[in-house]
């Protein structure tokens, strides 16, 4: 089935068939948004997740937003429609070398605080979880007498510096989209539409989130944009939330932050899912997330503790 307006209706047959709901990052093309029940960040999506009383959910995201939607959802069929599209930052914090560098720096007591942006495995290890929705409100609620240990991102890790005054270790890991953005591509861009304001993502580095108005979440990005006076906005950020930001604001004007080789940032991994894979995971169930019992234990501890400090 390759027609779109087909794909929409069987989506739509099968999930109601199913007992089923789509949830849908910030980042997903526009027609996966546009039939998804839920569009958000990772903190709203993990809300989404814990409390459904559906019987099956489809994360269109990347695969540790369906692993979270797992750990909070033993009992329920959690897909998602691409097993491939992974995470470069989750990627540079394997478990294996968190559990060595803790163990040998075991005399330190890290008390660990994992962006969402990990593996389940790396969930296991961490006292608490954060989205770049919640960081500051999660780091400023950590245990004062012990060091923090921030994983994997040190952008968003520095950021959260930046705002808290708390230092932490950060393990050095980023995300190669939001490191595509320089100094020199947004200075372009201020030059280019100087009556638009420049908003970026925690995760860029800090030569670009010091020229920003504002920094922060893709969920927050919309509310900001709703409630300024101003009409125009640079989006330094992933591609796909221009979609979000048009549709929510559609009085406002959104231009994608260019880096120094495109016009836009695109996540390789993000856009591996389609209207057709989307289709293809309601009918068939599968790509399923699955998961070590014992493993699923210790991550909800660290992911519950996020959603009860983040209500
Ligand atoms: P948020 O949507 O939570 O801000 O996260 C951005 C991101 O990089 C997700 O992969
Ligand atoms: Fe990972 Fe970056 Fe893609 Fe988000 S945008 S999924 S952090 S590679």
């Amino acid at each position: 089935m390759s027609n779109t307006t087909d794909l929409l209706a069987e989506i739509l047959r099968l999930k109601k068939k199913r007992n089923a709901v789509i949830l849908a990052h910030n980042y997903q093309i526009k027609e996966i948004q546009d039939v998804a029940d839920h569009v958000g960040d990772s903190l709203g999506l993990s809300q989404r997740a814990a409390e459904t009383d559906a019987d099956i959910i489809v994360f269109c995201g990347v695969h540790f937003m369906g692993e979270t939607a797992k750990i909070l959802n033993p009992g329920k069929t959690v897909v998602i429609p691409d097993l491939d599209a992974g995470c470069s930052l989750s990627d540079s914090c394997p478990a294996d070398k968190l559990e060595a560098f803790l163990e040998k720096h075991a005399a330190k007591n890290y008390f660990v605080i994992a962006y969402i942006n990990c593996s389940a495995g790396v969930k296991a290890l961490a006292d608490v979880i954060c989205t770049s929705g919640n960081a500051v409100k999660i780091v400023e609620a950590a245990p004062k007498e012990r060091p923090i240990l921030f994983v994997p991102d040190q952008n968003l890790g520095a950021w959260v510096t930046e705002q808290t005054g708390r230092p932490m270790d950060l393990w050095q890991g980023s995300c190669y989209v939001h490191m595509e953005y320089t100094r020199d591509s947004i200075e372009r861009a201020r030059a280019e539409h100087p009556d638009a304001l420049v908003v970026a993502h925690p995760e860029c580095p800090q030569a670009v989130r010091l020229l920003a108005d504002e920094v922060c979440s893709t969920e927050k990005m919309v509310s900001y944009c709703k409630n300024s006076t101003s009409k125009a906005f640079v989006i330094v950020t992933e591609d796909g939330m221009l979609h979000r930001l048009r549709r929510e604001c559609p009085d406002k004007v959104f231009i994608s932050g260019p880096t120094d080789t495109c016009a836009c940032a695109e996540c390789r991994y993000m856009k591996r899912n389609t209207l057709e894979k989307l289709y293809l995971c309601l009918r068939d169930l599968k790509p399923e997330i699955t998961m070590d019992e014992d493993l699923r234990v210790k991550a909800e501890k660290s992911v519950r503790r996020m959603l009860e400090l983040s209500r």
